[in-house]
């Protein structure tokens, strides 16, 4: 064992980023489109996790897809042609983005035959590992996370503490419903109110039923010892085999588990209501974009206030 230090900064090589479901919630788009290649703004979502992995420290990006979604990890294939056209007609800036994904991290791609949960398709991920890879960060592409860095946090976490790590955000009262929701404790002689030792996690609790407002965000920082924990548990919620059930399972075996309560925004892409924000989100960002759409949207809003 290193430091400290060297421990995050050894903490994973390869990250995992599950992409063989249906995308059942933005049909029909997602007909012949996958959904982790609709953009935000101009990007990817799918690019977008793969910068935050490769900037958290990652070698490997390891996308899980299903039949017929090669498009995915197309994304990340250079393209010659395009890029010399590119280059002849001087559009300089353009051959940057286009650039940007084939050279992010190596990408390899493992098919999950049937969309059989994200338990599931994170298992088939263990075939790309390498012997001594003893951890694996997990993240989910429909969840835009930002700013990035919260995988160096975990890292730094299961550094101090072992175990898994996961992420959480703090929900409003409301929405616990929607979410897989956390029930936590807190760690003794740790300084930061934000890490916390997971005890158990409820699926989409009433408002009573909830142990917290903390839910999952599509982060997870996984020891080793999640795939044998995924090759034991039995299918759960609609046939599919739930990564939660896993880490349950580790939970009572008396892994530990902690998650680190992240502060900044989170949208879920793989809705049409999610994924609109997280591109208004974006977009108000951008030097190119930003202030029409601001300027726009403030009239659009207006005119709608007269009406009312
Ligand atoms: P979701 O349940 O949010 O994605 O899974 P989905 O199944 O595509 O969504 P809907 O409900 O049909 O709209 C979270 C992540 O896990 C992946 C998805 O691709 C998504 O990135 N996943 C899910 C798999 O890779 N395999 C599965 O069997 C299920």
């Amino acid at each position: 064992m290193g430091s400290i230090d060297t421990q995050v900064h050894n903490a994973f090589r390869t990250a995992v980023v599950p992409a063989a479901g249906m995308g059942t919630r933005f049909l029909p788009a997602t007909k012949t489109v996958p959904k982790e290649l609709l953009p935000v703004v101009d990007t990817p979502g799918i690019e977008l996790v793969a910068s935050e992995a490769a900037e958290s420290g990652a070698s490997k990006l390891v996308i899980v897809t299903a039949p017929g979604k090669d498009g995915v990890v197309s994304h990340f294939v250079e393209d010659l042609v395009l890029e010399s056209r590119l280059e002849e007609s001087g559009k300089s800036h353009l051959l940057e983005k286009v650039r940007r994904a084939p050279n992010l991290l190596d990408v390899e791609s493992v098919v999950q035959e049937r969309p059989l949960g994200l338990g599931h398709a994170v298992g088939c991920a263990e075939q790309a590992l390498a012997d001594d890879e003893d951890a694996i960060a997990v993240l989910l592409p429909d969840d835009l996370v930002q700013p990035c860095g919260i995988l160096d946090l975990m890292a730094r976490v299961r550094a101090e503490r072992g175990g898994s790590v996961l992420c959480a955000i703090d929900v409003p009262k409301s929405l616990v419903g929607s979410y897989g929701i956390f029930h936590v404790e807190e760690v003794q002689g740790v300084a930061e109110p934000d890490v916390l030792k997971v005890l158990g996690m409820v699926e989409k609790p009433t408002l009573a039923d909830a142990p917290s407002t903390l839910a999952a965000a599509g982060r997870y920082l996984l020891d080793r010892a999640v795939f044998d924990a995924l090759r034991r548990i039995e299918p759960g919620a609609g046939g599919e085999f739930q990564l939660t059930d896993a880490i349950a399972l580790l939970i009572d075996e008396g892994h530990p588990v902690h998650v680190v309560v992240h502060r900044g925004t989170r949208h879920d892409l793989g809705n049409p209501g999610g994924y609109l924000r997280a591109a208004v989100d974006s977009a108000l960002d951008s030097p190119d974009y930003g202030p029409g759409l601001r300027r726009w949207l403030l009239e659009r809003l207006e005119l709608e206030e007269t009406v009312d």
